[in-house]
């Protein structure tokens, strides 16, 4: 057995030796010449000058041993449809979406926009990218078309990639206005829309820039394109992300790293083996979709499911049916979901035969312990928090159990895994914190394989952003609080920024407080996420209106507050709708004129904000806490 202590060691003291051996899991057309390039810090160049290929790694070096295994299998309890995919069926479809996308003019280095629901097309599309050499940004379909809209800008995509519809909960959602709408801000509009017409949408839209893909994929049904052999460190793909500012970050990854990163994890994290089924119930429009839904299953050889509903609907035991049917082995979710699922009836889940499931994973934000105690013991299987990050792209902190299976520290994510050397940071002075002191977790250069490379487009907002804010050090900030016990166990003490965490959703408070602006009544408003017992976190607005009077009574009040929300709808997504939304006549500030958030998210949670030497106006605190007192209007 591998001792944890040693390997982790080994590869912060040798990170050349490690990751030359674990650069042998996937394949290399040309050898690299360098295992990494560290010229240029905080930038990492990992396996400079090899070449290599993500979907050829993921389906065609498959196909001599395995062609004839699944490697999709879909499920959608909105539909009702069903499908399976072999991998020889998964390489004819890539094939095919390649073939169209490269008829429509998408080349090496181009990016085409994703902007598609939980349907195997949005996978084909992925690696059909991949294949090309283009560069895939996925837009989750929740998003409205403002926030499609700036992607679309910033990405400058050759191609968009939409269906007619998507489907949550029974309620039928037409994508093709919001594309339109996008379409018609953006300022980069891509020419041509490909669209996959699921035949859902009661009234799709007929735009001269919208092509269906089925007669396309006719045309092209037998189609081999090859695979674009790219240089290690060409983008692979841009995943849009939250951050302090109401502009979200494109976060770039690279082709060689993060292949071996994420075929190293299936074994020492993940306890992944080829033939495996695994279960990530998540969405392909976040980064766990990306990884675990879509990569790194499909590089270990195993058979990936992808589900299209809710976890209650038809009823609560519809995951632990799926498992049962499809023989899950592994299974990764978020904490919320387990939230939910706690409050069905547990003979639901005890009805269904789980000897198959081995590992339940969980991660995107707190596991808090009733959750984690209750749902180990239902399923009485390990449960595995894990911590990272879209920046990351796989697990900075696990019980990496494929490693050592050192024991469960309730309320922790566990450990550093291999690759990352984390350090917990004074704020104030960027010191290493001692033992059970609050830090900001922070981690030094350079950064393991599969991490991000660098902000689409903004080398300098990448360094600015994420390597200058710790005080006096060159080092990574995740924008997390942490506490390390003397056994190396990190605990997650929240954000550092203005990022809050709902259902596992990250969300910028900026991003929602400037939807809510763009409302012509409101004057000024401040977003804080409080705890909440089912989704971890939800958003609250404080607003202040223009014409204080508009909101005097009550029946106002909720006909304001529920047009700010179809406003947040409308810019943002019903994502970043805020849970409530209070009025207030001012807002508490520093004397230069800033809000102080912190003191308000603990004012709404019931907490003491603290001394505030630079308030401006303390009698706005009082506001803040009458406004979230349970007998105050909402
Ligand atoms: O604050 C941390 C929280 O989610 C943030 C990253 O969110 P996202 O970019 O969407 O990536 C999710 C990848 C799983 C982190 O900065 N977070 C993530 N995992 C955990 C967590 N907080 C506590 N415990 C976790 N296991």
């Amino acid at each position: 057995m591998r001792r944890y202590r040693e390997f982790h060691r080994e590869s912060i003291d040798r990170p050349e030796d490690f990751w030359r051996r674990e650069a042998a899991r996937i394949h290399w057309q040309t050898p690299f010449t360098e295992v990494l390039d560290r010229s240029n810090p905080p930038f990492a160049r990992w396996f400079a000058g090899g070449r290599t290929n993500l979907c050829f790694n993921a389906v065609d070096r498959h196909l001599d041993t395995r062609a004839q295994q699944n490697a999709l299998v879909y499920v959608s309890t909105e539909t009702g449809i069903e499908r399976r995919y072999t991998y020889a069926d998964l390489h004819a479809e890539v094939n095919r979406m390649a073939a169209v996308m490269r008829s429509l003019g998408v080349q090496r280095g181009d990016r085409v926009l994703i902007y598609l629901p939980m349907i195997p097309e949005a996978v084909f599309a992925v690696l059909a990218c991949a294949r090309l050499g283009a560069i895939h940004s996925v837009v989750f379909g929740g998003f409205a078309a403002p926030s499609l809209a700036a992607r679309i800008d910033d990405a400058k995509p050759t191609l968009l990639v939409s269906a007619d519809a998507g489907a949550r909960g029974g309620k039928v959602i037409d994508y093709t206005p919001l594309v339109d709408e996008a379409m018609a801000r953006a300022e980069h509009a891509p020419p041509r829309v490909l669209l996959i017409d699921r035949q859902l949408a009661p009234e799709r839209l007929n735009a001269p820039y919208l092509i269906d893909y089925e007669p396309l994929r006719e045309q092209h049904y037998n189609a081999h394109v090859p695979c674009e052999w790219l240089e290690s460190n060409e983008p692979s793909y841009v995943l849009y992300t939250s951050g302090t500012t109401g502009k979200p970050k494109g976060v770039q990854r690279d082709v060689g790293g993060y292949a071996v990163a994420l075929a190293a994890s299936m074994e020492y994290i993940f306890e992944g083996r080829a033939g495996d089924t695994m279960f990530t119930a998540s969405d392909i429009g976040w980064v766990v979709g990306h990884s675990y839904i879509i990569y790194a299953p499909l590089l270990a050889g195993m058979t990936t499911v992808m589900y299209e509903g809710t976890p209650v609907r038809p009823d609560g035991g519809i995951w632990w049916r799926l498992v049962e049917q499809h023989r899950i082995n592994l299974m990764f979710t978020a904490p919320t979901a387990i939230r939910v699922l706690k409050k069905q009836d547990p003979a639901l889940l005890r009805s269904a035969d789980l000897s198959s499931l081995r590992t339940l994973f969980l991660a995107g934000e707190p596991l808090d312990e009733p959750t984690a105690v209750w749902i180990s013991d239902a399923l009485g299987k390990p449960v595995v928090d894990n911590y990272w990050q879209t920046e990351t792209g796989w697990p900075m902190l696990a019980i990496q159990r494929g490693v050592e299976a050192l024991p469960q520290k309730v309320g922790s994510p566990g450990v550093p895994c291999y690759g990352y050397d984390l350090v917990l940071r004074n704020e104030h002075t960027g010191e290493p914190c001692a033992q059970g002191e609050k830090g900001v977790i922070t981690l030094s250069y350079p950064l393991p394989p599969g991490c991000m490379q660098t902000v689409w487009g903004d080398d300098a907002r990448f360094v600015k952003t994420y390597w200058e804010s710790v005080p006096g050090q060159q080092v990574y900030s995740t924008f997390d609080w942490g506490v390390q016990d003397e056994n190396g166990y990190v605990t997650i003490l929240g954000r550092t920024d203005d990022v809050i965490n709902v259902a596992g959703h990250r969300l910028g408070t900026r991003e929602i407080e400037e939807a809510i602006s763009s409302h012509a009544a409101v004057a000024e408003v401040a977003v804080v996420g409080v705890n909440d017992t089912v989704k971890g976190q939800a958003a609250l607005a404080f607003v202040v209106l223009r014409d204080a009077g508009a909101a005097a009574d009550p029946a106002a009040a909720d006909k304001l507050a529920a047009a700010l929300a179809a406003t947040v709808d409308r810019q943002l997504g019903a994502i970043g709708r805020p849970a409530r939304v209070h009025f207030v006549s001012m807002l508490p500030k520093t004397r230069s004129g800033k809000l102080l958030r912190r003191a308000i998210a603990a004012l709404a949670e019931g907490r003491d904000p603290g001394d505030l030497p630079t308030i401006e106006d303390a009698a706005a605190l009082q506001q803040i806490r009458e406004a979230v007192e349970p007998t105050g209007k909402a």
